[in-house]
C-alpha cells in the first residue's frame, strides 16, 4: 500500500517541480552559479580567463576571428567517403588540430591557424578540458563577443582525438571550384545552404596568407559586425586587386583596400548557391539564426552529440544589437551588383551618401567598416 501511495504522489511531485521551473537537479559551482550539470562549472573559469587574457576584455578583434576559423578547420577534418572506403576519415570536431598539431598545423591550408591553436592550448591544459571542447567553446565565446553574433549552444564532453585529420585536402581552399567545395562539404555532412550560412563568419574575417603583399593592419577598434555587408559586397563587380596583383585564391575586389576570396566570389554567383546567398541580403535578420544553426551542426561533426552535456548556459548573453539594414557602399549603385539569382529580384538596397568608401583595414575580407550607430 505504501508503494501505491508513493505512486500517487509522484505525478504531483513532478507537477510541482515543473511549476517551479526546476526540471532537472542543478549543481552549484564555486562561483555561486547554478548549472544543470557539475561538468559545466569548469567552463565558467575558462570563460573568465579567456575573456580577460585571450580576447582582450571580450572584444571582436582578429583573435576572435581566428578562433572562429579554428572551429571550422578542426571540425571539417571528417570524411564519410574515406570511412566508406574502410579508411580513417577523421574525428571532426575532436581537437585533432591540437592533439596532432605537429602534423595538422603543417597542412598548407591551415596557414594562419597556428597562432590561435597555440594560444588556446595552454588554457585547455590548465583547466583540464579536451582540445575539441576548448576549440568549440572558444569559438562560441568569440562569436558572442562579435556584434551581431549569435549565442551558440555549447556542448561539452568531446573525447580526445585518436588520430590526425587524414590530409590537407579535407580543408577547403579558396581557389577551388564550387563543385569541389560543395562535394567536400557534403562529405562532412554540410549542405550547400549550410556552407553559405557559415560564410557569414567571413564578415568578421581577415586574411594574411592568400595575398601577403597586403600589409596586415592590426585591429583598429572599428567594430567588426556579423551582418549582411559581406553578402552584398561579394556581389559587387570586382574592379581591382588590393595588393600587388592576383594571387591564388583571390578575386578582384570592388573597393579600395578590400579583399575578396575567389571561393566567396564564385559561391555568390553559382546557380546552386546564389539564391540562398541573395536571400540573406533580403532577410538580414535571418543571418544570425541561420549561422547559429549551421555552427551548431559544425561543432558536433564526427561526435556523438547525445553523449555530450549541454553547458550553453555558460556562454554569456550577447549585448543587445539592432541588425543593420544592408546598404551599398558609397559610390556604388545597384548597377554594380552582379545579381545571380534568376528567380528573385535583387532587393532594393540603397547606397550610403558621400564619396566612395576606402576600407580602413585592407585585410578585412569583403566588409566595409562603416560607422555604426552607438546606442
Ligand atoms: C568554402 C569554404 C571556405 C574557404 C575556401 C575559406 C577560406 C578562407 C581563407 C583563405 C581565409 C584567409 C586566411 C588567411 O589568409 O589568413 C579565411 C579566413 C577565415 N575564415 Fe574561411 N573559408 C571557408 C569557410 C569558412 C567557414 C565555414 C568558416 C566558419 C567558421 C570560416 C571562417 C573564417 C574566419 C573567421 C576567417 C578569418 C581568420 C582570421 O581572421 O585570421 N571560413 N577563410
Ligand atoms: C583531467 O580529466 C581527466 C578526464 O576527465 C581525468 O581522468 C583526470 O584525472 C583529470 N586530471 C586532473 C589533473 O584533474
Ligand atoms: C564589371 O566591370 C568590368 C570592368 O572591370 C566590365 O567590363 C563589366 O562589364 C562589368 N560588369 C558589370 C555586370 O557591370
Amino acid at each position: 500500500m505504501a508503494r501505491n501511495a508513493l505512486f500517487r504522489l509522484l505525478p504531483l511531485l513532478s507537477f510541482s517541480t515543473i511549476i517551479s521551473g526546476i526540471v532537472t537537479p542543478r549543481a552549484t559551482c564555486s562561483n555561486g552559479k547554478t548549472v544543470s550539470s557539475a561538468e559545466c562549472c569548469v567552463w565558467f573559469d575558462v570563460l573568465e580567463d579567456i575573456q580577460a587574457h585571450m580576447y582582450n576584455g571580450g572584444i571582436c578583434d582578429e583573435v576572435a576571428s581566428d578562433a572562429i576559423r579554428l572551429t571550422f578547420h578542426d571540425a571539417i577534418g571528417y570524411s564519410s567517403s574515406l570511412f566508406e572506403q574502410g579508411l580513417f576519415g577523421g574525428g571532426g570536431a575532436d581537437g585533432s588540430m591540437m592533439y596532432f598539431a605537429a602534423l595538422e598545423l603543417n597542412y598548407p591550408r591551415n596557414a594562419g591557424i597556428q597562432t590561435i591553436a597555440t594560444v588556446e592550448r595552454p588554457f585547455a591544459e590548465l583547466y583540464n578540458v579536451t582540445f575539441g571542447d576548448m576549440i568549440q567553446f572558444s569559438g562560441a565565446v568569440a562569436l558572442r563577443n562579435c556584434p551581431g553574433g549569435p549565442r551558440l549552444r555549447f556542448l561539452a564532453g568531446r573525447p580526445p582525438a585518436i588520430a590526425a585529420a587524414p590530409n590537407n585536402g579535407l580543408l577547403p581552399g579558396p581557389e577551388e571550384t564550387v563543385d569541389v567545395l560543395l562535394s567536400r562539404m557534403a562529405d562532412a555532412g554540410l549542405s550547400p545552404s549550410d556552407l553559405i550560412d557559415l560564410l557569414a563568419s567571413h564578415s568578421v574575417a581577415f586574411q594574411e596568407k592568400v595575398d601577403p603583399s597586403i600589409p596586415f593592419t592590426p585591429f583598429d577598434s572599428t567594430p567588426t559586425i556579423l551582418d549582411a555587408q559581406f553578402f552584398v559586397e561579394t556581389l559587387l563587380n570586382g574592379t581591382d586587386w588590393p595588393g600587388d596583383g592576383e594571387h591564388i585564391g583571390e578575386a578582384k575586389s570592388p573597393l579600395d583596400g578590400e579583399f575578396r576570396l575567389l571561393a566567396d566570389h564564385r559561391l555568390a554567383r553559382d546557380p546552386r548557391t546564389a539564391c540562398h546567398w541573395q536571400s540573406l541580403i533580403s532577410h538580414p535578420e535571418s543571418i544570425a539564426p541561420k549561422f547559429k544553426r549551421a555552427m551548431e551542426k559544425l561543432a558536433v561533426i564526427g561526435q556523438d552529440a547525445n553523449s555530450l552535456v549541454d553547458c550553453s548556459e555558460v556562454i554569456p548573453e550577447p549585448e543587445a544589437f539592432e541588425v543593420p539594414l544592408p546598404h551599398l557602399p558609397a559610390g556604388k549603385s545597384l548597377e554594380d551588383i552582379e545579381a545571380s539569382c534568376p528567380d528573385v529580384e535583387f532587393p532594393h538596397i540603397t547606397a550610403d551618401p558621400g564619396p566612395s568608401t576606402a576600407v580602413p583595414s585592407p585585410t578585412h575580407i569583403e566588409n566595409d567598416r562603416l560607422p555604426v550607430q552607438s546606442k
